[in-house]
């Protein structure tokens, strides 16, 4: 359906768990705790508090895994990782504001515990703190020209993000709105970031264009593969897990991948619920029972999870075309991590 399909070629990276990603995490971990001091005051104490404890960090392993397949040393890359890590916070502290969640990572969002202008003010300071950790990167010690690069990266993606959401808006509650519009939508919604990610690492490294196109193919199926998968966590996973609120998609008419799946295999009956479900019609706790029902009934969670798995595999297999060093595992389970996940 989205292209590249079949079977897993043989000799796709060994499926490895989140070993590989550990020593790297250790790295990113002690610099955010040094970077983001929990006495800090105003704004800056906000958006510390959104930064950590950490989620699950998989854009910043992508861009300092991504650096290191081109060979630069991963400690050079950590200032401009978590760069890529606060441009996605505060796009978090904002679509929180957008979706009037109240939780997020396990604790109170940054609106509900603060208030409306406050989390406008700190998701702004923290996506324009991003392009402060890509300018002191590294410290002079590559190329001025790599660092505009990655720049320039992240603005696009950043502005990709924005159109993105509002097309999301644009397909709310309407569950036939498609696969297409869906597609596209999280391609700039997630899958922006994901692709900034990687090919941010392999600019900010000096690597050579194949390598960085190689990079761009994985982050285009991880993106797909990584919002598919955040589209099924409140149908297969509980709070206590997810860190989030299982409602906020219905109440907010989401028309998700299993939803939209849904739709195509559904009778006229089935469709009228689901409509009803993510048009507020009913209560959210019933719309979200009658969507788990719907998508039981047609198959339709089970062809969601499949997709997203074989997305996932896709994007595995186009690091076959990187060199096998553990940077590449690295990313082989970030992939994983992404689709084999239940937060
Ligand atoms: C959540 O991203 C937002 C989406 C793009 C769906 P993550 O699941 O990567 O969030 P954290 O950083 O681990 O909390
Ligand atoms: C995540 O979107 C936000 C961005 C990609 C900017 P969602 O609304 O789908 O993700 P969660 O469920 O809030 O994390
Ligand atoms: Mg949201």
């Amino acid at each position: 359906m989205t292209g590249g399909g079949g079977a897993a070629p043989a000799t796709l990276p060994p499926r490895s768990g989140p070993g590989p990603l550990e020593p790297t995490l250790r790295l990113l971990r002690a610099e955010l705790t040094r970077r983001c001091p929990q006495d800090a005051d105003g704004v800056d104490a906000l958006g510390n508090a959104a930064m950590l404890p950490p989620g699950k960090l998989l854009r910043p392993l992508l861009f300092t895994e991504s650096a290191a397949v081109a060979g630069m040393d991963r400690e050079d890359t950590l200032t401009a990782a978590l760069g890529i890590e606060s441009l996605h916070v505060g796009s978090l502290v904002h679509d929180d504001v957008i979706d009037g969640d109240e939780l997020r990572r396990g604790r109170p969002t940054v609106v509900a515990r603060h208030g409306m202008p406050n989390a406008i003010v700190t998701g702004d300071a923290l996506i324009i703190g991003a392009f402060q950790a890509v300018a002191e990167s590294a410290d002079g010690r590559i190329p001025g020209e790599r660092q505009v690069a990655v720049v320039r990266t992240l603005a696009a993606a950043g502005v990709d993000l924005c159109r993105g959401q509002v097309m999301e808006d644009e397909l709310r509650a309407d569950p036939g709105s498609g696969l297409e519009p869906y597609l596209a939508m999280i391609a700039l919604k997630t899958g922006a970031l994901f692709r900034a990610a990687c090919v941010g690492g392999a600019q900010l490294a000096g690597a050579p264009a194949a390598v960085e196109e190689s990079l761009r193919r994985f982050a285009e199926h991880l993106g797909r593969a990584f919002q598919m998968t955040d589209d099924l966590l409140p149908l297969l996973s509980d709070t206590e897990t997810s860190g989030k609120s299982p409602l906020s998609d219905v109440v907010n008419g989401r028309p998700t991948f299993p939803v939209l799946l849904c739709w195509q295999r559904a009778d006229a009956g089935e469709r009228a619920r689901l409509h009803a479900a993510l048009t507020g019609a009913v209560a959210p706790e019933e719309a979200l029972e009658t969507v788990r029902r719907l998508l039981e009934d047609t198959g339709a969670l089970a062809a969601a999870r499949a997709e997203a798995a074989a997305e996932g595999e896709r994007a595995r297999s186009a690091l076959l075309d990187l060199p096998g060093t553990e940077a590449r595992d690295a990313l082989a389970a970030v992939a994983e991590l992404s689709v084999d996940r239940d937060r």
